[in-house]
């Protein structure tokens, strides 16, 4: 094992911990920003080190296709090719190729797609996966998975659950680095708490570094999404880190971390500014709105970021439709609201305030009592 997870504070199910990687030393609740290609969108590594981004999340599936992971590993693996000295995590591959080609087909074998650079048929196999994660080399790497959409229904989703539990033992198998790289399984099983609880004692009895619950946020409604994260938090082992894949939105983040929850990660900050979107406690802003263009207040007057002291929103609003810039400042700013989210969720678990501060970020984001 190549991690420490010390839990240092508790409110009922929440905890707070101090999650120590090879690169980095974390503090959860974590978010963990979505740098598909080695790099965040629009921002270079000194900005995130300056709004205290711990860790980033790589894709293997977009990083063995460009570069290659042939030259990641030449050039001593991601955390030098990209010259980031913090923690990283890459996501095994499977679930993006699932949801982003139509095209995948999922065999007991692996996961056969086209190649979207010549069109030739490759396969991704769990062994194949865990070679391409170690030659890239991040803190944390994830199985290979068999992922089907929660919305739907019958026999595929407990065929997906098992290949996953048979898939696990080729991952683990196939790692070659153990005491360099920390391998985490996924818990799948649609919304089923049979399915779910097999799947869950399944991979504890590997006893694995940590555990992610997967299969989640692809459109189902948000109670069946809470239950599932309660039932798996509730039998997953105290002292390992739990991962929400794919989460979320400030308030999912809220509600998982009271449920148990340790990770997150998600493209929603990163995406939303693309689209002119800042998040703001009070839920989000519109930059684009054409009330923006003569206010002169900072995106967020409670936000210590480098953006909401120099910049006003008739300045990002001006830019936001124009430059590249626009949503570079608006992704900053977006990603230091997620990572102060995060650090509050922290320290008010630690210093004993956890409920207030949940009552407090409800009652600005639903104003109304709605
Ligand atoms: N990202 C979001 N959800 C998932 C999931 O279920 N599996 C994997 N591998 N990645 C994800
Ligand atoms: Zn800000």
């Amino acid at each position: 094992m190549a991690l420490r997870f010390e839990v240092i504070g508790r409110f009922n199910r929440a905890r707070a911990a101090i999650l120590t990687l090879p690169h980095f030393l974390c503090q959860t609740p974590l978010f963990m920003p979505v740098g598909t290609q080695g790099t965040i969108k629009g921002l270079a590594n000194s900005q995130l080190e300056d709004i205290g981004c711990q860790i980033i999340l790589g894709n293997t599936y977009h990083l063995a296709l460009r570069p290659n992971a042939e030259l990641i590993d030449d050039m001593g693996g991601l955390h030098n090719f990209m010259n980031w000295k913090r923690a990283l995590l890459t996501d095994s591959g499977g679930f993006q190729m699932v949801s982003l080609l139509h095209l995948a087909d999922i065999t007991e074998e692996g996961v056969t797609f086209q190649s979207p650079v010549d069109g030739k048929p490759m396969l991704l196999t769990p062994e194949e996966s865990i070679h391409i994660q170690n030659k890239i080399g991040a803190d944390i790497i994830m199985a290979l998975d068999d992922v089907v959409k929660t919305t739907i229904t019958g026999p595929r989703i407990e065929e997906a659950m098992n290949r996953t539990l048979r898939w696990i033992d080729r991952c683990i198998a196939a790692h070659k680095k153990p005491d360099e790289q920390n391998l985490f399984g996924i818990v799948q099983g649609g919304l089923d708490p049979v399915l779910r609880d097999i799947c869950v004692k399944g991979l504890v009895d590997r006893d694995l570094p940590g555990y992610a619950i997967g299969g989640l946020a692809g459109g189902e409604d948000k109670g069946s999404f809470w239950r599932v994260v309660a039932q798996c938090t509730a039998s997953l082992p105290d002292d390992k880190p739990r991962y929400v894949m794919g989460v979320g939105y400030p308030l999912d983040i809220v509600v998982c971390s009271a449920l148990g929850a340790d990770m997150y990660d998600c493209v929603y900050p990163t995406r939303t500014a693309r689209f002119g979107t800042a998040l703001v406690p009070e839920g989000i802003l519109k930059m684009k709105h054409k009330a923006m263009a003569d206010d002169y207040r900072p995106i967020d007057s409670t936000c210590d970021c480098m953006v909401c002291k120099k910049y006003t929103r008739a300045y990002i609003h001006c830019l936001v439709t124009k430059d590249a810039m626009g949503s570079q400042l608006l992704s900053y700013h977006n990603l230091r609201y997620m990572i102060r989210l995060s650090k509050n969720l922290h320290m008010s678990i630690l210093e004993g305030r956890f409920p207030q501060f949940v009552q407090e970020f409800l009652r600005l984001q639903f104003p109304k009592g709605d």
